[in-house]
């Protein structure tokens, strides 16, 4: 223990070291975000949430009470009830791709599934390709497995920037990242740049993770949700996560899926009968439901729909942003630059002068001049948090 530079001085608080330096390491990612994410006082109306207002459906929930009731509270296999992952398959399968029950595995959220697929495709040292900026959690994750994160950014307009990728790619890749539709961009990628993405990945033979979790969510009439995996050769290079959390208001439920090849998902699934065992049986049961009733969904669905197309129109007549497209998931991603401020100025005046919270982009690697906004509020919130950044910016535009 010579060279340990973390010492307890009893034994009854002696932590392993490894867990120490990982935790500290992993805490000092994530600490600019803690404020924004701090419940602010009343007055205040907040846009940072990533997380549904809405509950969940009462038949997803009543199922799983009616689960817990039956005495559905025994184990069940490692990979999720064998209902669960037969409504995930014919889930996905009505999407396009054409997954066998039993290369899905449930997890405790997209999050762990996440998790999952960083462990089992990379080794410490190899590194992953991040298309950024990118949801906060892919970097910490990425470096409790001992891999490093590239990040690459993205387009003018926050779509895949396909020679940057390929520019960015060494004999360390292992992976690259993709979340479509996008947090933080609010970007659904098309056929063509996933195509391009996927022929990358076989040219360097690279695997592809693909983070589906706001798949229920795409805004744009002439665009569908692409599973990467549906698309000709990708298949067997590609590990596809999603869940229950954002389509139909699951968060807390800590319910999610992965699916891949065979061989991956038998290593993954022997990891979590190690560790987890498996998520709560009587809550698979309300997840099968999610997926079994197809209307489900647009209790969620349409409301957000709604939303965005109010949270667009309003944005888009303010002075001194620039509002891409809102193509999916409940985040708009707004330039702020047009304004003069920084993007960290820009939210700490927009909250004390206006009463407003949202995230500075520059949070996050390549998101500096932006600002994400997320649209998780009640419409009658929306409202009045637009009303209010829409008379400050005129003020500041005047001033
Ligand atoms: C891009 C992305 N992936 C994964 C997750 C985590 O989802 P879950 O709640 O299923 O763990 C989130 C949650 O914010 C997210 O934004």
């Amino acid at each position: 223990m010579a060279s340990c530079e973390v010492r307890w001085p009893t034994l009854s608080h002696r932590l392993g070291v490894r867990m120490v330096r990982l935790s500290s390491r992993l805490s000092s990612i994530g600490t600019g975000f803690a404020k924004y994410f701090q419940k602010p006082p009343e007055d205040v109306i907040r846009l940072t949430i990533g997380e549904p207002d809405l509950d969940t459906p009462k038949a997803i929930s009543e199922a799983a009470i009616a689960a817990l009731r039956d005495g559905q509270t025994h184990y069940s296999r490692s990979l999720g009830l064998e209902r669960t992952t037969r409504a995930v398959s014919t889930y996905l399968s009505r999407g396009g791709l054409e997954v066998e029950p039993d290369d899905i595995m449930i997890t405790n959220g997209a999050k762990q599934a996440l998790f999952s697929a960083m462990l089992a495709i990379g080794d410490p040292g190899q590194s992953m390709i991040i298309p950024s900026p990118a949801w906060a959690s892919y970097n910490p994750q990425l470096k409790a497995c001992g891999l490093h994160p590239i990040h690459v950014p993205l387009d003018q307009m926050l779509h895949l920037d396909i020679p940057s990728i390929e520019a960015a790619i060494d004999e360390t890749t292992a992976a690259i990242i993709v979340n479509s539709p996008n947090n933080p961009t609010g970007s659904v990628y098309t056929t063509e740049e996933l195509t391009s993405l996927v022929e990358v990945a076989i040219e360097h033979d690279l695997w592809l993770i693909s983070d589906e979790i706001y798949a229920p969510m795409v805004w744009l009439d002439d665009r569908n949700h692409i599973p990467i995996a549906s698309l000709p050769g990708a298949k067997n290079r590609t590990v596809t996560i999603g869940g229950w959390s954002k389509g139909w208001a699951m968060t807390g439920w800590r319910l999610g899926w992965i699916t891949g090849p065979s061989s991956l998902i038998d290593h993954v699934s022997v990891v979590q009968a190690n560790t987890v065992t498996h998520p709560p049986t009587f809550l698979q049961i309300g997840a099968a439901v999610a997926l079994e009733d197809e209307t489900l969904v647009e209790e969620i669905v349409t409301p957000f729909r709604e939303r965005r197309s109010l949270v667009l129109k309003r944005l888009q007549a303010m002075p001194n942003i620039v509002v891409p497209e809102l193509e999916g998931a409940f985040y708009a991603f707004i330039d702020i630059r047009p304004t003069g401020l920084s993007d960290l100025e820009f939210v700490e005046r927009l909250l004390s002068e206006a009463r407003v919270q949202t995230i500075p982009g520059s949070l996050m690697p390549f998101g500096e001049g932006w600002v994400r906004l997320s649209y998780t509020a009640s419409t009658k919130d929306l409202i009045e948090g637009l009303d209010r950044m829409e008379s400050w910016l005129h003020k500041l535009d005047s001033t």
